[in-house]
């Protein structure tokens, strides 16, 4: 309807006399959970319809995919898929050719009343949207390409939380950029940039990972870099709990909020209480993504929240002022190599005497703690952009970079100095586990002088794996395993002879042999399973059918059926890689049940992407009320289940069985 707004109100009321027979229909989807998916509906004389299903096909449906600026049809359901309508039925018998650009110049029958519709044949479109995601590992992360001029294009999306590539791909180049902030509410709201004269290749190509948060923000701070954690989940902005906030989940938020990195999470009621409501869900961020909806997510069993209990940041809030320093290219803020602040552009550092001095400083001035090394990074690792220092020499105390004495890149005797530096400072150094099948069980890994590795089975014991579980945010030690229970790991052997109290807050806090002293081989890398290890199975032998049970805090437990979503049951099959979909088994039988019931009320919503996100009761042993209320599900897809979530903790509810008093 883009010219009735230059129209005078007396032009426009002849025209709605007149139609349809001039200018294109407004057309609208309805009822498909996202504006391009759902019941077709048309305006005419000023008064929204349906489209008769009969006859209906992909051609009709390319017109009103085009026609919304939504991409390609993917799908032409035709009889009432998306729910019946109301009001006339506009449309019977259409049949477009497939190009044009609205559906009301498709030919067809009238309106639909007269012949035999009803609004139980509506006729609903899904289509592509104006942005997909390709190459992937599922159906919300890849790389973005945008449909322009009936082609689709990759996009380079310049804010789109920490870009990444995925490779190369053949097609066009969408050549423009989008200039998204961040607080888009949909990523055709973001500004476009003007086209671009040089070539795009597709390895600029963005890589990007849906997120149902909608925005982040700070409240009640005494300035724009501190305050209450505010979140908007699809709109809606409520306080997040700070049951399992952490300073890394704080460092994210800092970082994308271009706040620097976060100096403290004071406690709860710092800043004061939220109106909005609460949101239970945990990030499990490791420090080094870029925006919070990259990390993990998870929500159920969350305990209730006290709206006292507000998760808080102060951010230290450093905008780059002149000789302001970062270490790109590591895995952290607290390792990479060294690039300086001036002149209004961040700059390489080069130096041909880089040693432990200088690196000191490095640390000190970003925060860091101790140097760990000083490095001159690989050829690959080194910096292409303009030059910010060439030279630097140090006593090592300074506090910062700006107290030694430097080169600026066009002075005389630097000017052969051509090796980029690098720095690793104590505040780089992590702890992961590898291959468990999830975040909390698996064997421990050691970030360390930029590098990871493993540690050695010598006295290790449950007070050391504690240290491990609670420095991951995962609960308590159920097992301390030896002799690569859960794989060799490669690399260095960090650690050894590891004797914690259990009280230290990293696991190299503890007494140990030195870095790097062992007489170990990778057979004896320690692993640990954490009490908020989680895992899923259906009972059955075939893995996709039978009692639901859950795996946490040590034990197996079944789910009650309450509130049992479709939903809830399609995330258990996809999750075991069982299909997409199943069916919840009923039972009429009564009987009272032994075993133990983990969970209740588990409300998936269609904007879960995992069954861990979706809300539920507490975590609880429990028992449901009889046989007829525990959940037996049988998936209708016949996808091989994913071996880790099912084989995995077996073994653990093998050794319930044989020894109850647990392991
Ligand atoms: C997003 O933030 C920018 C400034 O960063 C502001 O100008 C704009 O109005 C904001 N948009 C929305 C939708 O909040
Ligand atoms: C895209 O990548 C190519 C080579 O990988 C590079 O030459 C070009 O400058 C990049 N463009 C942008 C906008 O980053
Ligand atoms: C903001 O925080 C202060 C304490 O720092 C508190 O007194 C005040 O009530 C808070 N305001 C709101 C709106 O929460
Ligand atoms: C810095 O330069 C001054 C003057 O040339 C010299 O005295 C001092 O030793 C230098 N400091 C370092 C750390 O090289
Ligand atoms: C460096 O430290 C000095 C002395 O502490 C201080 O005056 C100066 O502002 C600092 N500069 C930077 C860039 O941090
Ligand atoms: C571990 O530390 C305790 C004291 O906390 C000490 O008694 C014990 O001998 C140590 N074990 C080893 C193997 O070093
Ligand atoms: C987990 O198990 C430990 C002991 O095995 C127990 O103390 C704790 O209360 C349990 N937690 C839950 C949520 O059941
Ligand atoms: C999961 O779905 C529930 C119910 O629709 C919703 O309230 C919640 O925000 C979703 N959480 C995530 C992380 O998607």
């Amino acid at each position: 309807m883009g010219t009735e707004g230059l129209l005078s109100p007396w032009v426009l009321c002849l025209l709605l006399w007149v139609q349809p027979c001039r200018g294109a229909a407004e057309v609208r989807l309805a009822n498909g959970g996202r504006r391009c998916a759902g019941r077709v509906e048309v305006k005419l004389q000023d008064q929204w319809g349906t489209v008769c299903g009969a006859n209906w096909d992909m051609s009709d449906a390319a017109v009103v995919c085009r026609q919304l600026g939504c991409g390609v049809a993917l799908g032409a359901p035709q009889y009432g898929h998306f729910g019946p309508g109301s009001g006339p039925i506009w449309m019977v018998y259409v049949s477009c050719s497939g190009t044009e650009s609205a559906l009301s110049d498709c030919s067809h029958a009238g309106r639909g009343e007269s012949y035999y519709c009803s609004h139980n044949l509506d006729a609903g479109v899904t289509c592509s949207g104006f942005v997909r995601l390709v190459g992937g590992d599922s159906p919300c992360s890849g790389s973005v390409e945008l449909y322009d001029r009936d082609q689709w294009k990759s996009g380079t999306a310049l804010s789109v939380h920490g870009a990444a590539h995925l490779g190369e791909r053949s097609g066009a180049a969408w050549d423009r950029e989008l200039q998204c902030v961040g607080n888009e509410s949909s990523i055709l709201f973001c500004p476009t940039g003007a086209a671009r004269d040089e070539t795009c290749t597709h390895g600029n190509g963005t890589h990007v990972t849906c997120t149902q948060y909608t925005g982040f923000r700070l409240a009640n701070g005494s300035t724009a870099c501190e305050g209450r954690v505010e979140v908007e989940v699809l709109g809606t902005w409520g306080t997040l709990c700070a049951s399992r906030w952490d300073l890394s989940d704080a460092h994210v938020l800092c970082g994308h909020l271009g706040c620097g990195f976060a100096e403290s999470i004071p406690g709860g009621g710092h800043f004061g209480r939220g109106t909005g409501p609460i949101w239970r869900d945990s990030f499990h961020c490791d420090g080094t993504e870029a925006h919070l909806g990259q990390c993990p997510v998870t929500a159920l069993g969350a305990s209730p929240c006290p709206p006292e209990n507000a998760a808080a940041v102060i951010c230290s809030g450093l905008s780059p002022g002149p000789l302001s320093l970062r270490l790109v290219g590591g895995e952290s803020r607290c390792d990479g190599r060294v690039e300086v602040f001036q002149h209004g552009m961040w700059g390489r550092v080069l130096d041909e005497q880089w040693d432990m001095q200088e690196a000191s400083v490095v640390c000190r001035q970003l925060q860091c703690g101790e140097a760990e090394a000083a490095y001159t990074p690989v050829k690959a690792e080194r910096g292409l952009g303009p030059v910010g220092l060439r030279g630097v020499w140090c006593a090592g105390h300074e506090a910062n970079l700006s107290l030694c004495n430097t080169s600026l890149p066009e002075s005389k005797p630097a000017a052969g100095i051509m090796e980029d530096v690098g720095a690793v400072c104590q505040g780089s150094r992590r702890v992961r586990l590898a291959d468990g099948a999830g975040r909390c069980a698996g064997r421990v890994e050691i970030y360390y002088q930029g590098c990871w590795g493993t540690v050695c089975d010598d006295a290790w014991d449950l007070a050391d794996a504690a240290v491990v579980c609670r420095q991951l945010g995962c609960g308590g030690a159920l097992e301390a395993a030896g002799s690569a229970r859960f794989g060799e790991g490669s690399g260095q052997i960090w650690l050894d002879g590891v004797n914690c109290s259990g009280a230290e807050a990293a696991l190299w806090d503890c007494p140990a042999e030195a870095w790097g002293q062992h007489d170990c081989g990778h057979k004896e890398d320690v692993g640990v399973v954490c009490s908020e290890f989680m895992a899923l199975r259906l009972e059955n032998s075939d893995g996709c059918s039978g009692r639901l049970q859950v795996f946490y805090n040590g034990t197996w437990g079944s789910v009650c059926s309450n509130s049992m979503t479709t939903e809830t049951v399609s995330l258990v099959c996809k999750e075991l890689g069982c299909g997409n979909e199943g069916n919840q088994e009923t039972t009429s039988i009564y009987a009272k049940l032994s075993g133990t019931a983990w969970l209740d009320h588990v409300e998936c919503g269609k904007h879960n992407s995992s069954f861990w996100q979706c809300p539920s009761s507490p975590w609880h042993p429990q028992s449901c009320d009889d046989l007829r209320e525990e959940t037996h599900i049988t998936c209708t897809g016949n996808s091989e289940p994913s071996r880790h979530q099912v084989l995995f903790p077996t073994g653990y509810g093998e050794m319930q069985r044989r020894n109850p008093e647990g392991l």
